[in-house]
């Protein structure tokens, strides 16, 4: 099939090299030139893993391009893929104004009957305004398509490459025909591909993640129990887990969720229940217990250094609002280096793949390091902030005798209590005994 992807981001350039790689003709577009320019010889604008040989492997062979003119590319598409940003309003509702301009573009572009199918995750009802967009210019008959996005960052292609589900909310037969031969090579093991009606589908999105921004707030919180009560939640969350009807995945405490998809859903669901006269209190309620979690690791490290942080140094490992991700956007990490540099700490900070995007918001208002050892120098405590895999079995004797006492504050949960009891280490983690 021809297809265009609009919007080349964390979603439309996985969603862009997949389709190419089961062999359809793909064209990803977007306003940024430099991105574009920078694809076209094969460097990514983000970090994703297993994605850049499959942009290479495509474009090589031709299945796989890169432009900033949309025209050209909805042209010869008989299906147009919407993965632009979504970002919050002010009043914390899903700003449409980037679906609805491409939309809109579309519509006048469009040379033959084309599915119209909405990647970005959009509020209930935006399907008829995208249509409507459309239809202003259409020429020639089209159909709308919601097909939410559920790929996680740092696991983005293997997700699209084996979804648990896929879900297409159409309106019309044709769009459901096509949609379903498109996803069909994504499906072979027998995953469903779920048709429903467009509201549905909408509605799908916001719930999956707002159930499971609930479930982290909820452990969150249960950590925080813990804490105060002499409870360990690493034997809880097992505990609860064992129990089918709960399981174990989404059970881990931390310092709060961020990215670009939880905390914004999670608003802009809010907002949707707001404007039709249905409260969710559970979400308004999981979104303040995030931003009090956000704070948390400021509160452990006044535990272990005092109340006064003024004139410390902090190392900080993990600046990305996740493992496996240079995304940096609502990043719990921004809340903690805001606090710290507001009291006068000076911090150096290691992240694998997210340090030249924390740079850009932070400039040098914190220093870097290359290697997670590099940020210990002088430092009074190691805050752990993101869960990167190299950080779960450190060298803790050159750890210890690189900061300038052994003091460690982790955010993730990555260490042994009993370990760093034994090698001397303060430590505090989260909802477990502190060593
Ligand atoms: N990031 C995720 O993990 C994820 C997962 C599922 C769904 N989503 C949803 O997918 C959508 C995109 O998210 P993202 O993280 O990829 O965003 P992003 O910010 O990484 O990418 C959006 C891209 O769209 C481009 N763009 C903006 N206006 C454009 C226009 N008029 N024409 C062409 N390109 C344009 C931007 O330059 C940018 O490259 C959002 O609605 C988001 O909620 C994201």
């Amino acid at each position: 099939m021809n297809i265009s992807v609009i919007g080349t981001g964390y979603v439309g350039l996985v969603v862009g090299a997949c389709l190419a790689e089961t062999g359809n003709t793909v064209s990803c577009v977007d306003i940024d030139e430099r991105k574009i320019d920078g694809l076209r010889k094969n460097v990514l604008p983000i970090y994703e893993p297993g994605l850049e040989p499959l942009v290479e492997r495509n474009q090589k062979e031709g299945r796989l391009g890169f432009t900033t003119n949309l025209q050209d590319a909805v042209t010869s598409s008989e299906v147009v893929i919407i993965a632009v940003g979504t970002p919050p309003g002010e009043d914390g509702s899903a700003d449409l104004k980037y679906v609805l301009e491409v939309a809109s573009l579309i519509g006048e572009y469009m040379a033959r009957e084309i599915v119209v199918v909405t990647k970005s995750t959009v509020p209930v009802g935006s399907s008829a305004k995208i249509a409507a967009a459309v239809a202003k210019h259409a020429k020639f008959p089209f159909h709308v398509c919601s097909n939410p996005e559920f790929l996680k960052e740092g696991a983005a292609v293997e997700d699209f490459m084996r979804p648990d589900r896929v879900i297409l909310g159409v309106d019309s037969a044709y769009a459901r025909r096509v949609m379903s031969e498109l996803y069909a090579p994504f499906v072979r093991t027998g995953k469903p591909i779920l048709v429903m009606d467009i509201s549905s589908a909408e509605m799908t999105k916001y719930a999956a993640n707002g159930m499971l921004a609930t479930r982290i707030s909820f452990m969150n919180e249960i950590a925080n129990l813990c804490d105060k009560l002499g409870a360990n939640v690493d034997l809880v969350r097992i505990g609860i887990g064992s129990d089918s009807r709960i399981g174990q995945s989404f059970l881990f405490p931390g310092p709060g969720f961020g990215g670009s998809c939880f905390p914004k859903d999670v608003r802009a669901l809010v907002k949707m229940g707001a404007e039709c006269g249905v409260p969710l209190d559970v979400l308004a309620a999981v979104e303040s217990a995030n931003e009090r979690q956000k704070r948390l690791l400021l509160q452990k490290l006044r535990c272990a250094l005092g109340t006064k942080l003024g004139g410390r140094r902090i190392a900080l490992w993990g600046l990305a609002f996740k493992a496996g991700t240079d995304d940096m956007r609502e990043a719990p990490s921004l809340t903690l280096i805001d606090a710290l540099l507001d009291e006068g700490v000076s911090i150096c900070a290691h992240d694998p793949a997210a340090a030249e995007h924390a740079r850009a918001l932070l400039g040098n208002r914190i220093d870097y390091a290359e290697t997670n050892y590099e940020a210990l120098p002088g430092a009074d405590a190691l805050v752990v902030v993101t869960d990167w895999n190299e950080y779960r079995h450190p060298d803790f004797e050159r750890v210890k005798r690189t900061l300038r006492q052994p003091v460690i504050v982790d955010g993730r949960n990555l260490y042994d209590v009993e370990k760093m009891r034994e090698l001397g280490v303060r430590y505090y983690s989260i909802g477990r005994p502190s060593a």
